[in-house]
């Protein structure tokens, strides 16, 4: 048997309602604060995903599914979309008129070559936002504050979500001077992956999972983002943390919180939910001010995040939420052959008044059929014998009271609405 590559899943009925109440209520929420949806290809050439997420990066290192296509092109499935929103923004010359601000919202699929556990897989689906035009606090106040609401939306009330900030060229520059000067000494106690990485980018040493390296990392002695902020980056910092205490947004300042994407400045975020074990992270983001121009653009201001789907339906289904209204079931059980042609016909005209309607194709015994009625839960039963026939009428039955009644074929409908 052919079986679904590791750390790739099929979602089957009913879990895909709860996809689907995902995805509405992203169209909804994030439409109410003018987002509107972009979708772009899930494979793109590889040196977009270099270039932005960083070539030091794990993304870039160890999880990207790169291939060449036949003529001998580098291409990568996305493992963000990130950098492919902003690569469709310039194509299509979305960013040229300046003070104008654009907003995006993304649904699918990512690709990253991780090992699969609970909550991490290597296709697994974001819905994010990225937002262009604005480098004001506010923006980025707005767009956690949304990610909350999304959350709440959804009836995940108790997220937290912690914060901390990069700060811009000159913080970052200052900031490694420090790390470099803490790290200098303890090259020979940390991995090899952490020893490349103090030549190539020193930032990303602070990923490392390694538990002795982590350690060394969160020393008392080890140097602190924020105190390296320039005077700029502190205000704007300043200005985030008490927007969001004007909407009354709870969060947790975490000097330790990197990402580990290079493309951040000044703010950067990430939300967690205790509910769904070692890989909490329901969704992270931040600004990144020098993506755009790095890609080709001018220098734009922009902020945005991702989640991760199957970590928030995770999280979902550890809640008790009420199922909405289902949909009521009506199954029209046939008799004989006859009656299977004229339960399509039934059929069609009670789906054409929005109804639900289920119908077989092939001859059963009644009792195959009832059953089938109940292991769908259908509400009503349509029954048509010789007698039903003759006076041009159907019989319905309420499975829930067991009530029986004679109903004219052309009033079928009115029975149910
Ligand atoms: P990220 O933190 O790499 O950020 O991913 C965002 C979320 O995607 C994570 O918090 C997690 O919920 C989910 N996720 C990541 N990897 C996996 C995986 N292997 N399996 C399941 N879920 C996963 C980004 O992707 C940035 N593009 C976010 C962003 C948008 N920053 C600015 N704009």
């Amino acid at each position: 048997m052919i079986k679904a590559l590791r750390g790739t899943y099929d979602i089957l009925p009913p879990e895909t309602t709860l996809w689907q109440k995902v995805e509405q209520k992203t169209r909804e929420l994030f439409g109410s604060y003018g987002y509107g949806e972009i979708r772009t290809p899930i494979f793109e050439r590889t040196e977009l995903f270099t270039r932005s997420i960083g070539e030091a990066t794990d993304i870039v290192e160890k999880e990207m599914y790169t291939f060449q296509d036949r003529k001998g092109r580098s291409c990568s499935l996305r493992p963000e979309a990130t950098a492919c929103v902003v690569r469709a923004c310039l194509e299509h010359k979305l960013l040229n008129q300046q003070g104008k601000i654009h907003k995006f919202f993304y649904i699918g699929p990512m690709f990253r070559y991780d090992r699969p556990q609970a909550g991490r897989q290597r296709q697994f689906n974001q819905v994010g936002v990225e937002l262009f035009g604005s480098y004001s606090p506010l923006a980025d106040a707005e767009v956690i504050t949304m990610m909350v609401r999304f959350f709440e939306l959804l009836g995940l009330k108790n997220v937290s979500v912690n914060i901390n900030s990069l700060g811009d060229k000159e913080s970052v520059e200052n900031y490694k001077d420090e790390l470099k000067k803490f790290i200098q000494p303890k090259l020979g106690e940390l991995c090899p992956d952490c020893n490349r990485r103090f030549e190539k980018n020193i930032l990303r040493l602070l990923d490392c999972k390694v538990p002795s390296c982590k350690e060394i990392f969160s020393s008392p002695e080890m140097p602190v983002i924020t105190n390296s902020l320039s005077d700029v980056s502190r205000e704007h910092y300043k200005a985030v943390l008490s927007a969001l205490k004007d909407v009354n947004v709870n969060f947790v300042e975490d000097s330790g919180l990197v990402r580990g994407l290079d493309y951040y400045t000044e703010t950067i975020f990430e939300i967690t939910h205790n509910s769904i074990g070692a890989q909490s992270a329901l969704g992270g983001g931040g600004r990144y001010n020098n993506l755009v121009k790095e890609i080709g653009g001018s220098a734009t201001g922009a902020v945005g995040f991702a989640i991760g789907i199957e970590r928030l339906i995770l999280a979902l289904k550890q809640l008790d939420i009420p199922e909405e209204d289902q949909k009521e079931i009506i199954y029209l059980v046939s008799f004989d052959e006859a009656a299977i042609r004229e339960n399509l016909v039934f059929a069609d005209e009670l789906r054409k008044k929005g109804l639900t309607a289920i119908t077989g194709y092939q001859k059963l015994s009644v009792k195959a059929q009832m059953r089938q009625a109940n292991n769908i839960g259908a509400k009503f039963v349509v029954m048509r014998g010789e007698d039903e026939r003759a006076q041009e009428s159907v019989k319905v039955k309420n499975m829930e009271t067991g009530e029986e009644k004679i109903t004219p074929v052309q009033n079928l409908a009115d029975e149910f609405i």
